[in-house]
Formats: C-alpha cells, sequence, structure tokens
C-alpha cells in the first residue's frame, strides 16, 4: 500500500519533469546557438528582436543574423557620410572606410544571403569572415590612429563574427 500512495507524487513529479525539458528544449534553439559563438548577448540581443526567431531554423537564424551585419554597416555608413559633412580632414581614410561599407553590402552580405538560400554555408562564412577584414582595414585607414568610426566598425565586426559562428553550424 505504502508504495501506491507514492505512485501519484511519482507520476506528477514525471510529468512535471517532462514538461520542463520539452520547454528547455522548444524554447532554446536560439540560446543553444548563441552560446556558440563569441558575443552572446549581442547574439540574443538581435535575434530575439527579430519576430520570425522563434520559428527560424538554424538557417534562419544566421539570415537575421547576416540582415544585422547589413543594418549596422549601414548605420556606419551614415556615420561616415556625417564625419565627411564636418570637414574635420582623414577624408582620405573616411573616404576608404566608405568604399569598404560598400564592398560589405554590394559584396559580403549579398553573396552571405543568396549562398544561406541556397544551401551553401562555405560561401556565406566567406562572406562574414570578409566583413570582418573589412572593417578592420577601415579601422586601420586613420593616420592618426584615431578613427571616429570604432564604435560603428565594433559593432559590425561583433555582429559578423556572430553571423560567422551561426553559420559555421551548417558546414
Ligand atoms: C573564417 O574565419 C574563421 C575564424 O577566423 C576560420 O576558422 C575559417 O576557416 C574562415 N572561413 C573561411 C571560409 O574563410
Amino acid at each position: 500500500m505504502a508504495n501506491l500512495k507514492l505512485l501519484p507524487p511519482i507520476i506528477f513529479f514525471v510529468i512535471f519533469l517532462s514538461i520542463q525539458s520539452h520547454r528547455a528544449s522548444c524554447a532554446s534553439l536560439i540560446e543553444q546557438t548563441c552560446k556558440n559563438t563569441p558575443h552572446e548577448a549581442l547574439c540574443l540581443q538581435y535575434l530575439k528582436s527579430d519576430p520570425g526567431s522563434s520559428q527560424a531554423d538554424i538557417t534562419g537564424l544566421a539570415l537575421i543574423m547576416v540582415d544585422a551585419m547589413k543594418t549596422t554597416t549601414q548605420q556606419a555608413q551614415a556615420k561616415v557620410q556625417q564625419e565627411l559633412k564636418k570637414g574635420h580632414g582623414e577624408t582620405e581614410a573616411l573616404n576608404a572606410c566608405a568604399g569598404t561599407y560598400k564592398t560589405v553590402l554590394e559584396y559580403d552580405v549579398t553573396v552571405a544571403i543568396e549562398a544561406l538560400k541556397k544551401g551553401d554555408p562555405k560561401f556565406a562564412e566567406d562572406g562574414a569572415n570578409d566583413t570582418v577584414m573589412e572593417v578592420n582595414s577601415c579601422e586601420a585607414a586613420f593616420p592618426s590612429g584615431k578613427s571616429p568610426i570604432t564604435q560603428q566598425n565594433n559593432l559590425v565586426r561583433d555582429v559578423a563574427q556572430v553571423a560567422a559562428a551561426i553559420i559555421r553550424n551548417l558546414l
């Protein structure tokens, strides 16, 4: 009899555990994916702010991050235009950065999106990697060593590193 008395709480406990683990596995594709990137908080921030992310598979999450590469690059581009208008010098470096962002937007982002949609993640990783290189070259273009767009460049770089890390799950 004692054993039978224990049965309901045991059953309850088993059901409770299975509900918990089900909930964890549903909620955590984003969490799991972001954990394996170099900037977890940034990854969570961008993925969770996209309304489509809760339904997305890893390719979908990679596409959201590539889109973030695009928007952060556009922000950096806008900052460069502001700086050029101020006319405080460093025009050559600023123009070099403007060219860099153009490459990121017209080449890297485009290639990455196409590649992900075609199921060709190697080229997508290439696009994200190249974005990191492009932004680093913009930062290095200022002879004074003081870039007015460091903050924007760092954001693009971090976002691109997260995108590359997500894409590597697909290789
Ligand atoms: C991208 O960069 C990572 C880390 O630096 C490297 O391991 C990987 O081989 C690169 N991928 C491509 C396609 O160049």
